[in-house]
């Protein structure tokens, strides 16, 4: 199995399509033959930057299309190399469009011709009947038209200055068509979102099945950081292709997420006209099954099974709400600072080994005063909330605890060891964490505050007694572990951080992570929450013993889905019962007990 990891691929042909619109073309044999109309791949200009982009073309014989728009410092410097240069590409990722009925219908608008392009030749050779339907400005911004013409299609175009075609937005012409009695039996489209908003109306109106191709901000590309966020839905994974009725509860076509995952509307100069316009579409309430042999109470907070997502495995509320849906008994958000954070230019999460990741996401975040409005949407299910915090002042980290205090949440918990940032160091100044400890504590008591560390440091065991001795309720264990990985044929750096460096997670962790908790048992007597490298029921089991009482999940979402949370709640069940447990209680720190 592949890698999610750029490989280096040479630049075969470049075609200038549009004033700002070019084709390029490689040989990217295994990438091809796996894509699907509507999937796109990341592409990574090393040193600059990696940007998500649609696959225009893929043939069996390895070829693979892309068509850049020149928008910003990523696409430019791209637009800036010559044939025989190379770039580095991973995918396929996402999902692509489902292509049905024999006469369908495709909208496209600006460089979404390039996807509905490929799918418009697979549609062809299935013999499919194709109207494309093709919008912009004006005539020289129209993209492929020679390919869907070579290819087939009816083409029909509409530019807004009348300068090709019907004079005016390609919507209207598509309502034109579905006035004069044209029926398809599927419409696909890709372009500017407002254009598919319309689109959606018009096909509802027609009871056309449709699916869309959605953009978000794209980082990790496989389901893990969620900046990527629409409506609790992954676009990096759960799409970029959704259909129509899909969108409807989200907030498609009202707003979208800045890099730090902050709301902002969906056409930047259409000022909000108030904080209410940025809101989401209620989930419905979600209460958890009642399973007392999972059941725990830890800090006073009654926790209906043990499991919850890793912080910074999402940071929209609404996919915190899909973790409770799915089985964890308690949501982590991601950390959250003082201020907005962008963080790191991609690539900022990799894969290194089989299961084994290495991430340099910078901490990106909203910041805590724009987080309110996510907490909302996640207390639709209810679990316990655990607000994640960082900050590398006292002042800043009290200020932080005082905007959060009348937050929704249960408990905090202080990311101390974020490996690949200016705020390592306060993992590694005890006094400083034990004064930001203490003034956390003051700001939100009683709410109990856990503290996150890593194996970074010398003396995890030194560290956590010092958070002990602070008031900590509770010690997380473990947080990444510092890797630098390399591009060995151009031996840079493969993670955006300007560094190169990032923490590692996944299978590299399990045994590291089992260590360092049964360590803390041995001193500590605060609860301890483990995390690091949990894939499976033994790797809960063993974390159990060594001394958690409660357990959090994070790269295994990625490889397992978010499927994981139930398999692993039966799995425990089935385990205590048939050794005559009566609660997960019983199972902690019994290694310690031989
Ligand atoms: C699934 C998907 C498929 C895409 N397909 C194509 C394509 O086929 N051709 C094409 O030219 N463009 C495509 N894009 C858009 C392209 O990814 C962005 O234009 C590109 O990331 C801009 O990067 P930049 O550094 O050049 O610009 P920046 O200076 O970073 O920003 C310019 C604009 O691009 C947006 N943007 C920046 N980074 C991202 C990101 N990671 N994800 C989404 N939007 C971003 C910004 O919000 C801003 O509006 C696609 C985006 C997505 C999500
Ligand atoms: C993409 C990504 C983002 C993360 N963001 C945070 C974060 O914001 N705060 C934090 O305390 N830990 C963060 N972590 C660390 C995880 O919470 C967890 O400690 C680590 O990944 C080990 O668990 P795992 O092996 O199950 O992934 C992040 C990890 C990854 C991979
Ligand atoms: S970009 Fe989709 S989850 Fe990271």
């Amino acid at each position: 199995m592949r890698l999610n990891i750029p490989t280096l691929y040479t630049i075969e042909a470049l075609k200038k399509e549009s004033r700002d619109v070019k084709r390029f073309i490689f040989h990217a044999e295994e990438i091809a033959q796996e894509s699907q109309p509507g999937q796109f791949v990341m592409v990574w200009n090393p040193g600059v930057d990696e940007i998500p982009i649609s696959i225009a073309s893929a043939s069996p014989d390895g070829m693979l299309e892309l068509a850049i728009a020149d928008v910003g410092e990523c696409s430019h410097s791209l637009h800036q190399k010559q044939v025989g240069e190379v770039v580095g590409v991973r995918g396929p990722c996402g999902t692509g469009f489902s292509i049905r009925g024999e006469r369908i219908c495709m909208v496209a608008g600006g460089y979404g011709a390039a996807p509905l392009r490929f799918a418009a030749s697979r549609a062809r050779e299935s013999g499919k009947r194709v109207v494309v339907l093709e919008g912009a400005k004006r005539s020289t911004e129209l993209l492929y038209k020679g390919d869907y013409l070579k290819l087939g299609c009816d083409l029909q175009v509409a530019t807004e200055d009348g300068s090709e075609g019907y004079k005016g937005l390609v919507t209207e012409l598509l309502e034109e068509l579905l006035a004069s009695g044209e029926r398809f039996e599927q419409v696909l489209s890709c372009g500017p979102e407002l254009m598919m908003v319309r689109v959606c109306e018009l096909t509802k109106r027609a009871q056309i099945p449709t699916q869309v191709s959605v953009e978000r901000i794209i980082k990790c590309g496989c389901g893990a950081c969620g900046s990527c966020d629409l409506g609790g839905y992954q676009v990096c994974r759960d799409g970029p292709v959704f259909n129509a009725e899909a969108l409807e509860r989200t907030e498609f076509g009202r707003w979208t997420r800045a890099k730090s995952g902050k709301r902002i509307p969906v056409i930047p100069h259409v000022t909000s006209r108030g904080a209410f316009e940025l809101v989401s579409t209620p989930p419905v309430p979600f209460t958890p099954a009642h399973e007392p042999i999972l059941q725990s109470t830890v800090c006073g907070i009654d926790f209906p099974n043990p499991l919850a997502n890793a912080a910074g495995f999402g940071v929209s509320g609404k996919l915190l709400y899909r973790y409770a849906v799915a089985g964890a008994g308690a949501l982590v958000t991601k950390s959250l600072g003082l201020s907005e954070r962008e963080g790191y230019p991609n690539p900022t999460f990799l894969e290194i080994a089989p299961r084994s990741y290495v991430n340099a996401m910078g901490l990106p975040n909203p910041g805590i005063r724009n987080y309110k409005v996510e907490l909302e949407d996640a207390t639709y299910a209810a679990v316990p909330l655990v607000l994640s915090i960082f900050g590398n002042t006292v002042e800043e980290c009290r200020e932080v605890a005082k905007i959060a205090r009348d937050y929704p949440v249960a408990m905090l918990e202080f990311d101390a060891s974020c490996p690949h940032s200016e705020f390592t160091a306060v993992e590694n100044d005890p006094r400083l964490l034990s004064s930001i400890i203490k003034a956390i504590r003051e700001e939100v008591h009683p709410k109990p505050i856990a503290v996150k560390i890593s194996p970074n440091i010398g003396a995890p065991v030194g560290l956590a007694l010092v958070a002990q001795r602070a008031g900590a309720a509770a010690l997380t264990a473990i947080n990444t572990v510092l890797a630098r990985p390399t591009e060995t044929t151009l031996d840079i750096p493969l993670l955006g951080n300007p560094t190169g460096y990032g923490g590692k997670s996944g299978k590299d962790l399990t045994a590291g992570g089992k260590r360092i908790v049964f360590d803390l048992y041995e001193e500590l007597n605060i609860p301890i929450i483990g995390v690091g490298g949990i894939f499976s029921v033994q790797d809960l089991i063993d974390y159990a013993k060594n001394g958690a009482c409660l357990f959090q999940v994070g790269s295994a979402l990625v490889s397992e889905g978010f499927e994981l949370f139930s398999r692993l709640k039966k799995e425990l069940q089935s385990y205590l019962k048939a050794h005559g447990y009566t609660n997960i209680g019983e199972l902690v720190g019994e290694a310690h007990k031989r």
